[in-house]
């Protein structure tokens, strides 16, 4: 008889039969397991999941107590295994919404950024085993995902925020975990079931994953390439469609490896697909890609703002499917956070949080007058407040006021 207990009465020798949650609300690879570690009880508390199954004929029985506040006239004690269509029923009510104030997101983003150092060096070592021609730990790769979709679930946006900033030496592997967290949250915007957002996510991880056959000279210069080492570069879609293979990866993570770098009008590489030739998933790798690639840090160039990049990347004809860039600024914002913008005041601000009601206006942070050319006390203001008349007049660039630091700005 499996027991359904609030995870507040959760544990340690408990067996877990099941988490009252989907696949993208916890970081467990296993469903069933006997819990024994203070570390996974941890988890299991903070992902935001309120109930789960218990077997207690495997492990610790809830306390009399438990059982009599989880007894059958509350309908909690199961007398089989639930349905899907139950746990379905339950996943709602029992999963946090994500929460839209700004408290929320900075607490999403101080856990994205230990998300992200975690992630940056399970990367290093999977691109250094695929270096070495060893096999890939999918389950390492599996767990990763669900953090970062569970993280993108918490707040869309605290994850996609902090995987830019990156130094250009984290580059090859922090682009990874940004474009699989684009890649998850735009599956969302797009409605996915969660198997393919899961595609979604591990194809995001690994799309670049044929850059480890890559000669590292050519990798890791410090500069623009010749026309002689793009081509060599322009080889690692085929590379790493190839490793994917040889590793049983989904054919879907095969295809965004191999044409997240095709064009919608036929003059990407390396088969030149057009339009509806390239699949969608590889389409919106496409999407991704480019824009953490222009938003970070490189050796031979700054980033660009990322409302810039969204203001851009929307004028390019022939480049990317206009429907799903579409469905990527919803997911991402016209101005993401982070970004630096000039409002109607004539004052410069750091977008810090979406707007609730419009991706026109978000919450910003104001700091510098373009009347005095100096900087103003700090001021916080929700721009999709009735009570507020300034509005954003475009994006700005921040190389041009060599402003240093302002990511601080939106971060805390
Ligand atoms: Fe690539």
């Amino acid at each position: 008889m499996k027991t359904r207990i609030p995870v507040t009465d959760l544990q340690l020798g408990m067996y877990i039969h099941k988490l009252g949650g989907s696949w993208l609300k916890h970081p467990f690879m296993r469903g069933s397991f006997l819990l024994t570690e203070a570390r996974d009880l941890a988890a299991i508390r903070e992902c935001g999941i309120n109930e789960v199954w218990i077997d207690p004929r495997l492990g610790q029985m809830p306390t009399a107590t438990q059982q009599a506040a989880s007894g059958p006239e509350g309908g909690q004690i199961l007398a089989a295994e639930p349905s899907p269509a139950a746990i379905a029923e339950i996943a709602p009510a029992a999963v946090a919404k994500p929460a839209d104030s700004r408290e929320a997101l900075v607490q999403e983003i101080e856990r994205a950024r230990r998300i992200c150092l975690s992630a940056k060096s399970q990367v290093k070592d999977m691109l250094q085993a695929a270096r070495l021609g060893k096999a890939i730990d999918s389950d390492t790769t599996q767990l990763l995902v669900r953090e970062i979709a569970a993280s993108v679930e918490r707040h869309p946006v605290a994850l996609l925020s902090v995987a830019r900033l990156k130094t250009h030496d984290d580059y090859t592997y922090m682009h990874s975990v940004a474009v699989c967290a684009l890649m998850i949250a735009m599956a969302r915007q797009l409605g996915f079931d969660e198997e393919r957002t899961r595609l979604a996510g591990i194809g995001g991880l690994m799309h670049d994953l044929g850059k480890a056959a890559m000669p590292l000279d050519v990798l890791n210069k410090p500069g623009k390439l010749t026309d002689a080492e793009f081509n060599v570069m322009r080889s690692h879609p085929l590379a790493g469609a190839e490793m994917l293979r040889a590793n049983g990866a989904s054919p879907d993570v095969v295809d965004i490896a191999l044409h997240h770098h095709e064009k919608i009008d036929g003059t990407g590489y390396p088969h030149k697909l057009k339009g509806d030739g390239i699949s969608e998933l590889a389409r919106m790798g496409a999407i991704c890609d480019v824009y953490d690639a222009v938003t970070s840090q490189r050796a031979y160039k700054e980033p660009w703002n990322p409302a810039a990049a969204m203001h851009q990347m929307a004028k390019w004809e022939g480049h990317f499917d206009k429907a799903l860039f579409n469905a990527f600024v919803k997911s991402v914002g016209i101005y993401p956070v982070g970004s630096l913008v000039k409002l109607a005041s004539q004052r410069l601000a750091i977008v810090i949080a979406p707007g609730t009601e419009s991706l026109l206006s978000p919450v910003v942070r104001v700091f510098f007058s373009l009347k005095s050319k100096e900087q103003i006390p700090v001021q916080t203001i929700d721009l999709g407040a009735s009570s507020v008349k300034d509005r954003i007049v475009g994006p700005e660039d921040p190389a041009k006021w060599g402003f240093r630091g302002i990511d601080e700005l939106w971060m805390k």
